[in-house]
Parts: C-alpha cells; structure tokens; sequence
C-alpha cells in the first residue's frame, strides 16, 4: 500500500459506536472503501456488511485477507482482548485497538488496579482474591458500602455495590465459589466504595505519545435524575464542564501521563483508546477503571464533533506516528439520546417494527444499535439500546432541543428514553 492510496477499512462491531465509526469511515477523504463485520441495518445503509460475528477472529482474519483490507477498526472490547490486532498485525494489516497484551487493561481488572498501585495514580484501595474464604475474613474487618468486582469482562454487569457484610459475602461466594460470571468471577477485586460525580476521559495513545479528546459526559443510569440499574449509557453529551481546563491539566498530570508511561513502562505498545473511568471524589480524581476502546455511546458525541479525520487520527495511532497529527475540535456541542426498549436493561420485547422520519437535518444523526432485518425486510429492534440520536449545535441547549426533536419523529412500541441528558449541566448554566 502507498501512502496515498485509498484505504479499505474494515469496522469490527454491530452498536452505535461502529455505525459511528463507520460513518466517519465512509466520509474519510483517506479512504476508498469501508466494510463492517458483522454492522446492523443502520450500517448496511451506508457500506457493506458482512455476517462474521466479533468474536469470530479466524473469520474476521479470513474476511480482512479476502477483501484486501488495509486497516481495521475495532470497536468493542471482545475481539481486543481475544488478540484480534496481534493476529492482524501479523497478517501485516495495520489496526486501531491495542493487541492483547493492552486490552488486559479492561479484560482484568486485577491487572489495572496493580498498575496504578505501582505507578502511584490515584485510584480506591483494594485487595484481590481467589479465594472465597479469604474474601470473606478480609469483608468481616472492612467498611460499607463496599465495592466487589468480578476481575474478568461480564458484559458491564460484575461491579457490586454492597451495602453491608451480609451482600457482600453472598457476592464474593456467588463469585468465586457459585460460578457467577464464570472464569471472569473467579477471581474478584474488592474495593474501597468512592463518592462522588461520575466521568471519563478518552485518549489516543499510541506507545508513548497520546491526544486526549474532548470532555464528554454519559448518563449510566437507566431513569432520570440518574436513578436506577446502571446501563451501558442512556445518553452522553460534549463538551462536559465538570472537567474544566485547569481540572483537565491536573488530571493529565496525574492520571493520563502516568498511566500512558506506565503502560510504555511494562513494555506493552499500547495503541488505541485508553478510556478512563474517574470518580470525582472531594479529595480528587481517582481511576475507577481503565476500558481500552472508545466509549458507547460517548463515540457519537466525541467523533462527531471532531474536526479533524478522526480516521486520520486513528490511522496515525496504529502507525505510531500520532506526533504527526493536530487534532482540532469543531465549536459545536454534541449531544446523543439514546432510544431504549422499555424494561432494559432487564427483559425488554425484541422485534418491534421502527417508524423513523423521513429526513434528518444536517448535522443530525440516527445511529442504529440494537436494530435488525426481519424476514420482509424492516427495520425492527432487536435489543436494549436501539438507536443513538445524536445531534450537534451551538450550544448544548441547541444540541439537546435537535436531538429531542428527532426522538420525538421516531417510533416503537416500547420506546423508552431519559428526557434529562444534559439537564445538570444546563441547569448549571
Ligand atoms: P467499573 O466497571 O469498574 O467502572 O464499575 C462499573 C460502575 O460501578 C462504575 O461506573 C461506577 O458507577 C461503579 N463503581 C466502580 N467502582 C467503584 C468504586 N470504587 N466506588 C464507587 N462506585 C464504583
Ligand atoms: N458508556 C460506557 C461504556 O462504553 O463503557
């Protein structure tokens, strides 16, 4: 491949963050053609889509190869942690997401909390176990709330907040001894409970040198005034204040470079998201977890508003040359809805037919999640989280009056949506 010739990409996943990537993919001037593996009907409007699942790394290997794909980006955090870019790399095909060694970060949770023990980043004490009796005399001398976790990838679904001895020790025995989570719960990671406001940050990083993105703020909790089980995210919005320049630069200093040295340091060439999950705790910032790929639905707001490519940018990560890129940032907010099947993140129907409008404004998007063909060929839902609404405008009260606008020209059945995405902040405001 030469420099100049147009690339052919291949986006691994089927949510909201790919059909993200995929679109930013299709309006890259670098590149020639996009695919995805395996995409939703949302995707599938916009390039090819072929039925080879995530998790399938021989099968994406294959695709990749047959199709002549020169770049690869991977959206969710099974086929990182499954080794996909190792594989790719070998092949010689260039990939955005670290290899396996990196994914570890958000494949265990153990791993990540020695890290920032060892490098000094601040983060809530813990004591890991893989043993059910020893969890349960370390919990008798503990305080409450406490925090237990499985150490492995549960699909957002192994952090439990418990509030006394009792939930705890049922935790860690369902864990560890009753199977709970598989070989993900065997091992558990019992934490120090933190208070405080919740956020994230996302950075580039490739090797040593990293780009932090903009702020951006999601919504974890399924009903409004963030109450209820936690999500995958039921909204987002960017910029955020709660992260403000002069708290940006304390957080760079004690927590990104740091973490980005120290990863370099364990000899591991990180190159890809490195997703921060922080609590803003009164005595500040602390690490609640490490994920290694871009946030969902953070992505649509984040890449949306980015002025430059962000295939470039990702492009110059995989390549390890991420100096070469000034990443420049549109002076628009972003904000994304997400549109629910009501009783997520529970049980919730599937197969419901969606009436979307017939146009969308520019600078507004439906990005299809948990959508699917059915057999006469509409666009049904198909899962908790169906679509992202996403909409950009000068201010977030403009972004946020496009992006409810559009939900309201969007039906199903069972749709369900938080109203409040955005509300603290422009309430502050
Ligand atoms: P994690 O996957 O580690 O980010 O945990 C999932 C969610 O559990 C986080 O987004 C927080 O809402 C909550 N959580 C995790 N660790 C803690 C902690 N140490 N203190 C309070 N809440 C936590
Ligand atoms: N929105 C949170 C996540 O992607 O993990």
């Amino acid at each position: 491949m030469s420099d100049h010739s147009p690339l052919t990409t291949l986006i691994v996943g089927s949510g909201g963050r790919e059909h993200t990537i995929a679109k930013i993919s299709v309006d890259s001037p670098l590149v020639g053609r996009t695919l995805a593996a395996p995409g939703n009907p949302g995707i599938a409007q916009i390039c090819e889509c072929h039925s080879v699942g995530g998790d399938d790394i021989d099968g994406l290997l294959k695709l990749a190869n047959n199709e002549d794909v020169n770049f690869v980006i991977v959206g969710p955090e099974v086929p990182l942690c499954l080794g996909l870019v190792d594989r790719l790399n070998e092949k010689g095909i260039l990939a955005y997401g670290p290899k396996a060694d990196g994914a570890r970060f958000e494949g265990s949770k153990t791993f990540t909390k020695e890290l920032l023990l060892k490098y000094n980043i601040p983060t809530g004490a813990a004591a890991n176990f893989d043993n059910a009796q020893a969890a349960i005399e370390y919990l008798g001398t503990a305080s409450y709330p406490i925090v237990v976790k499985a150490d492995g990838l549960a699909a957002g679904k192994g952090v439990i907040i418990a509030e006394d001895h009792e939930t705890a020790t049922q935790t860690v025995s369902d864990m560890i001894d009753g199977g709970a989570f598989g070989d993900s719960g065997k091992t558990v990671l019992i934490e120090e409970c933190l208070f405080g406001e919740e956020t994230s940050i996302h950075v580039i990083v490739s090797g040593k040198d990293y780009v932090i993105l903009p702020t951006s703020q999601d919504h974890k909790q399924v009903f409004e005034g963030d109450t209820g089980p936690n999500t995958g995210g039921m909204g987002a919005y960017s910029p955020a204040d709660l992260i403000d320049e002069a708290m940006m630069r304390h957080i760079e200093e004690i927590i990104v470079k740091p973490s980005v040295d120290g990863i370099a340091a364990e000899g591991i060439d990180f190159r890809g998201t490195l997703f921060i999950g922080l609590m803003m705790t009164k005595t500040g910032p602390k690490v609640l977890e490490y994920n290694t790929r871009f946030g969902d639905p953070e992505t649509q707001v984040l890449l949306t508003r980015l002025e430059t490519d962000p295939v470039a940018i990702m492009l110059a990560a995989a390549k390890g040359e991420l100096t070469k890129i000034d990443v420049k940032v549109k002076d628009e907010y972003a904000m994304v809805v997400v549109l629910a099947s009501k009783g997520y993140p529970e049980n919730y129907p599937k197969g419901e037919a969606i009436s979307f409008p017939e146009t969308v404004g520019e600078n507004e998007f439906i990005f299809h999640a948990g959508t699917t063909s059915s057999e006469a060929g509409d666009v049904v839902t198909n899962g908790g989280r169906v679509l992202g609404v996403t909409a950009l405008g000068t201010n977030l009260k403009e972004a946020s009056q496009k992006a409810y606008a559009l939900c309201d020209k969007i039906n199903f059945k069972s749709k369900y949506l938080r109203r409040d995405i955005g509300a603290k902040e422009l309430n502050r405001s």
